[in-house]
C-alpha cells in the first residue's frame, strides 16, 4: 500500500480506499498491531499518563481517557465533572406539573422536557454575545420509546396496545425544547419561569411551509387547503444554528409515523422511496387520520423538511424551509462566505443516500437581523458526486436542467424539492454509507462527514468514499474546499465552490481485529480508543474533532460504550482517537455542543436502556435516577473540567 509518510498534517489522509485494496488495508493493520506488541507499549485499555508521555503520544488532547467499558451509569474522563441538567419530564414551562411516571398526560408533557433528546444548541444571552455562563439551550426530541415510558408494554406489543392517551403523550414528547440556563459557582441550573422557555411538539405547534414548494398542490390536505400550514414536526434529529442566531432542526425518519397503504395514493413511488410501506412502528395512525395515508394522502409530503425558528422569540412560528430539500435530514450546519452568502451542509441519513449543500442567493446582514429572516428560501441546492481520484463535484438540483424535466415527472422546482432523492439519483449523486452529521470546521476550513455504517453495501458496490463492503463500523470523510489549507483555512475556505477535494480521516472499528479493516492514526492501538458508528460531531475552539457514537444494537456485540471521542485533525496526532465520555448502557450519544469559551460541553444521552428486551418494568438501566419504579430518562448532561479549564486538556 502506498501510504504517504510525509504529510505534516495527515498520516492517514491518503487512504482513499480505492487507492488501496482491502487486502492491503488489512495488511497495514496487521503490521501496526505487530509493531505495538513487539514494542511492549501500553495496551489499549491501560492508560498510564507516564507511559504515554514516555512513549511520545503525539496528540494535543492530553486528558486521561475515560474507561472504555459499558456501565449502567455514564462516566467521564478523570478530572472532569458531569451534571445532569434536565431529564425527560422535568419542568420547562413555569406552570408545568411535577413529573411522575404514573401521572403522565399529554397536557403536562407539553410543558415538560420531551423524550429522546438529540440535537443541543447553546445560544448565549444576551443574543449576539459570547457569554459562556448564561444562555438558551435548544434541544430536539427525536422520538419516543413507548415500552420505556409506560408500564406493561414491550417492544413487540406496543403498536397494538398503545391507548389514545399514550399516543397523545408520545406526540407531546416529540419536537423541541428551549430552556434558559445559568452557571453559578461552577454549576449549571435551569432558570425557573424563564420568558424564553418553550415546548414545540407534534401535537399542537402550528408551523409554516415556505420556499419554492410551499403552497404546491402536493402539500395540500383537508386541514390545510393552502399547502402552507402544518401541525408539528417529527423525528427531529440533529440541526444547526444560523449566523443570525436562529435554530435549524431536521426532520429525519418521518416515514415511521405513517400507516395506511401508499399504493392507494397518487404518491406511491415517492412514498416508497422514503420508506413508507404501509406498516408503521407507531400507533398514531389508529387515532389520528393525518398519519394514515389512505385518509390524508398528502400529509407525508409535509414532513422531511428542515425547520427554522427563532429561540429568542418564544412566540415565533417555526418555518419548514423547502428550498433545503425533502429527505431524512440529519443536520444542517451553516458557514458564512466572505461575500456574506450562506452555505448550509445537510445529509440524508439512510443507506445509499446522499450529501447536500445549499448556497443562498442573498447575503447575511449582521446589522439587521430581520433582513435575514427568509434567506434560506432563496438559493441553490447541490448534491455531492465523489470521484475516486479524490475530487468532489457539487451538482445543482435545478428544475429543467439535465434530467430534472417533465419527462421524468418534475413539473417545477417544487417537484424537485418534494422528491429530492429521486432528483439526486437522476444526476448521478454518490450513494453514501448513511450520512449522519456533516459540519464545517471553522478553524481549518474543511468539512467533516460522519458516515455511520452500511452493512448492506456489497463488495461490488465499494467506491472511493465508501471503501468497505458490509461496513459495520462506519468512517469519517474530510472534504476540502479551495482555500482551506494552512492556519487561516477557516477564513479563506470557498464553501460555494463547485469542486472540492476529499480524503478519509478514519475507517472505524477495532484496529487490533484485522477483520474490521479499521484504519486510524498508526498509534491508535497504543494510545487511543477505537470507536464504531460515528454519528454527531462538533469542534472545540482549537478545531479538534469531537465525535459522538451510536452503535444501536451492536453496542452489546462490540462490547464498547457509545459516547464521546476526540482527535486532532492537523499535526502528528491526526486521527488518534481518545475516549472522553461514556453514555449509560443501551443509550446513544447525541448533541455535543461547547460553550464559546470551551469550558462546558453539553451532551444528550438518548434512549438509555433501549433494547429489544428492556421495558419500563425491567429496564436495562434506570439512568439517571436509579430509583425503583422509575424508568430510564433521556437527559442532557453538562460536562466541565474540575478546575474550570478548557476541555480536552489534562
Ligand atoms: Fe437521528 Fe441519523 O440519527
Ligand atoms: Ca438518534
Ligand atoms: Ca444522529
Ligand atoms: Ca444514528
Amino acid at each position: 500500500m502506498s501510504e504517504k509518510t510525509d504529510t505534516s498534517r495527515n498520516q492517514l489522509g491518503d487512504i482513499i480506499a480505492t487507492r488501496m485494496s482491502r487486502r492491503a488495508a488489512v495488511k497495514g493493520l496487521l503490521a501496526g498491531g505487530t509493531a505495538a506488541a513487539a514494542s511492549g507499549i501500553v495496551p489499549l485499555r491501560v492508560f498510564s499518563q507516564a507511559a504515554l508521555a514516555a512513549a511520545g503520544d503525539p496528540s494535543t488532547l492530553t486528558f486521561k481517557q475515560a474507561e472504555h467499558v459499558i456501565k449502567d451509569d455514564h462516566h467521564v474522563a478523570p478530572g472532569y465533572n458531569t451534571q445532569v441538567l434536565i431529564r425527560w419530564g422535568d419542568k420547562v414551562l413555569g406552570d408545568a406539573p411535577e413529573w411522575s411516571a404514573s401521572t403522565q398526560s399529554a397536557e403536562a408533557q407539553e410543558k415538560q422536557f420531551g423524550y429522546n433528546n438529540d440535537f443541543v444548541a447553546y445560544l448565549p444571552l444576551p443574543a449576539g454575545s459570547d457569554n459562556s455562563e448564561h444562555g438558551l439551550l435548544c434541544v430536539n426530541h427525536e422520538y419516543t420509546d413507548a415500552e420505556l415510558m409506560f408500564p406493561g408494554l414491550t417492544h413487540k406489543t406496543k403498536v397494538a396496545e398503545l391507548t389514545r392517551d399514550q399516543v397523545d403523550i408520545e406526540m407531546a414528547a416529540h419536537g423541541h425544547t428551549v430552556i434558559e440556563i445559568k452557571k453559578t459557582g461552577g454549576n449549571w441550573e435551569v432558570v425557573d419561569n424563564s420568558p424564553y422557555a418553550r415546548r414545540i411538539s407534534t401535537r399542537s405547534t402550528v408551523m409554516e411551509l415556505s420556499g419554492p414548494a410551499a403552497g404546491h398542490d402536493r402539500l395540500k390536505t383537508s386541514y390545510d387547503a393552502t399547502g402552507t400550514r402544518v401541525i408539528g414536526t417529527v423525528n427531529n434529529c440533529a440541526g444547526g444554528v444560523t449566523p443570525w442566531g436562529t435554530v435549524l432542526f431536521a426532520e429525519e425518519n418521518f416515514h415511521g409515523y405513517f400507516g395506511g397503504d401508499p399504493a392507494k395514493t397518487a404518491e406511491e413511488e415517492n412514498y416508497r422511496s422514503y420508506g413508507i410501506k404501509g406498516k408503521s412502528g407507531y400507533a398514531w395512525s389508529r387515532y389520528h387520520d393525518r398519519f394514515d395515508v389512505e385518509k390524508e394522502p398528502n400529509e407525508p409530503n409535509r414532513f422531511g423538511w428542515m425547520v427554522e425558528y427563532d429561540p429568542y422569540d418564544p412566540t415565533s412560528t417555526p418555518i419548514k424551509r423547502t428550498a433545503l430539500g425533502r429527505f431524512k435530514h440529519e443536520a444542517a450546519t451553516c458557514v458564512t462566505l466572505q461575500d456574506g452568502r450562506v452555505v448550509v451542509y445537510t445529509g440524508d441519513d439512510e443507506r445509499f443516500e446522499h450529501l447536500y449543500k445549499f448556497v443562498s442567493n442573498r447575503r447575511f446582514d449582521p446589522n439587521n437581523r430581520e433582513a435575514n429572516r427568509d434567506l434560506l428560501d432563496d438559493g441553490t441546492l447541490f448534491v455531492a458526486k465523489f470521484e475516486d481520484s479524490g475530487i468532489l463535484r457539487w451538482v445543482p438540483l435545478v428544475w429543467g436542467a439535465g434530467d430534472l424535466t417533465p419527462e421524468n415527472g418534475f413539473k417545477s422546482q417544487a417537484d424537485v424539492l418534494i422528491e429530492t432523492r429521486k432528483a439526486a439519483k437522476l444526476v448521478g449523486a454518490t450513494e453514501m454509507d448513511r450520512p449522519e452529521d456533516v459540519e464545517p470546521n471553522l478553524v481549518n476550513g474543511r468539512v467533516y462527514m460522519m458516515l455511520t455504517n452500511n452493512t448492506k453495501r456489497k463488495p461490488e458496490q465499494i467506491d472511493g468514499p465508501n471503501p468497505r463492503a458490509q461496513n459495520a463500523y462506519g468512517h469519517i470523510l474530510e472534504m476540502i474546499p479551495p482555500g482551506a489549507r494552512g492556519a487561516e483555512g477557516g477564513k479563506t475556505a470557498q464553501h460555494d465552490a463547485l469542486v472540492f477535494k476529499w480524503e478519509i480521516v478514519m475507517l472505524c472499528g477495532d484496529p487490533k481485529n484485522p477483520e474490521h479493516g479499521a484504519k486510524y492514526h498508526p498509534q491508535t492501538a497504543q494510545y487511543g480508543s477505537w470507536l464504531a458508528a460515528p454519528d454527531n460531531c462538533t469542534f472545540d475552539n482549537k478545531g479538534r474533532l469531537w465525535i459522538s457514537t451510536d452503535q444501536g444494537s451492536s453496542q452489546r456485540k462490540n462490547g464498547i460504550p457509545d459516547g464521546m471521542y476526540a482527535c486532532d485533525l492537523d499535526g502528528p496526532g491526526r486521527g488518534l482517537t481518545k475516549f472522553f465520555y461514556a453514555v449509560p448502557r443501551d443509550a446513544e450519544m447525541c448533541g455535543p455542543c461547547f460553550t464559546p469559551d470551551n469550558t462546558t460541553l453539553f451532551v444528550a444521552v438518548q434512549h438509555p436502556g433501549e433494547s429489544s428486551d428492556s421495558t419500563f418494568d425491567t429496564p436495562s438501566t434506570r439512568f439517571p435516577d436509579f430509583a425503583d419504579g422509575t424508568p430510564p430518562r433521556p437527559s442532557v448532561v453538562a460536562i466541565t473540567k474540575v478546575d474550570g479549564g478548557s476541555l480536552g486538556e489534562a
